[in-house]
């Protein structure tokens, strides 16, 4: 399996922090954002990592992490043009995965969980070979939140909690759930975004992606048990920051 970080994107909302420089450098207790992502990849075994960054700061995250060879990881880099939506961006790492599946990690999301621990029961070789080799499928990563309307939320039906669909950052949050941007996807993902359509706002939507998945009886999901953190406002940086340094000194 390989890695994709994601890194792109405008950054605008936590403008003017990122005026100068890449969201995904910002400091998250005593580490860059970007450490946090490549650290959850490598839990899950995986260290062929391809990291996507906007043509602007993609020479700060080349400076900040090189080859990965400090980091014992293998990092390619691919430059998005200019900001396209999650799906565009993950368009570009076609050539880099191959027929290999693939684990997608945003540069924003800050996972507390340890995907090495042997609780983790789905990242065992054998599950991982088993799960992508059959029909597409994917996996997606979901967290109860206070505020679910800033993300792509799950609805479900049914006591077992079937997955029906996703919405994007729905007015009336049909669960108290947000899909959090960690992804794994087979290698049909990449015929799939082909037919993705842009949304409103202009760009190719994850959620559209997990959406044709889910439709065909393809995805399925787990809840994280640790603190996880989207970085990508202020207020949610400063909430980043907290619970990364009260952990770390724990
Ligand atoms: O954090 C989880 C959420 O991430 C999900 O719940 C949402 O469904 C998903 O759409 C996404 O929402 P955001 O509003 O947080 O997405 P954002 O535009 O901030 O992009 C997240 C990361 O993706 C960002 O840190 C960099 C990368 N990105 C984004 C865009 C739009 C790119 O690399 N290229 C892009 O064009």
């Amino acid at each position: 399996m390989r890695g994709i970080i994601l890194a792109g994107g405008h950054g605008s909302r936590l403008y003017p922090l990122t005026k100068i420089f890449n969201k995904s450098l910002l400091p998250i207790y005593d580490k860059p954002m970007i450490y946090y992502p490549l650290q959850t990849l490598k839990q899950i075994g995986i260290t062929e990592i391809c990291i996507v960054s906007g043509k602007e700061h993609c020479g700060q995250i080349m400076n900040q992490l090189g080859s990965g060879e400090e980091y014992e990881v293998d990092i390619t880099y691919r430059v998005q043009e200019k900001p396209g939506g999650i799906a565009q961006a993950l368009s570009l790492c076609e050539s880099f995965a191959g027929d290999e599946p693939i684990t997608v990690c945003l540069g924003d999301n800050i996972f507390e969980d340890d995907f090495g621990n042997n609780s983790w029961q789905i990242f065992t070789t054998e599950w991982i070979d088993e799960f992508f080799d059959k029909e597409p499928k994917s996996h997606i990563f979901i967290k109860k939140v206070p505020d679910p309307e800033r993300f792509g939320v799950p609805v479900f039906q049914g006591m077992d909690r079937h997955l029906i669909k996703i919405e994007e950052k729905p007015e009336k949050p049909m669960s108290d759930y947000a899909v959090t941007g960690l992804y794994m996807f087979n290698h049909e993902v990449w015929s799939i975004i082909d037919t993705l359509k842009p949304s409103e706002r202009g760009e190719l939507e994850v959620v559209d992606l997990i959406n044709w998945y889910i439709d065909r009886g393809k995805t399925t999901y787990s809840e994280l048990k640790g603190f996880w953190s989207d970085a990508g406002t202020p207020d949610s940086l400063v909430q980043a920051n907290k619970l990364v340094s009260e952990k770390e000194k724990k």
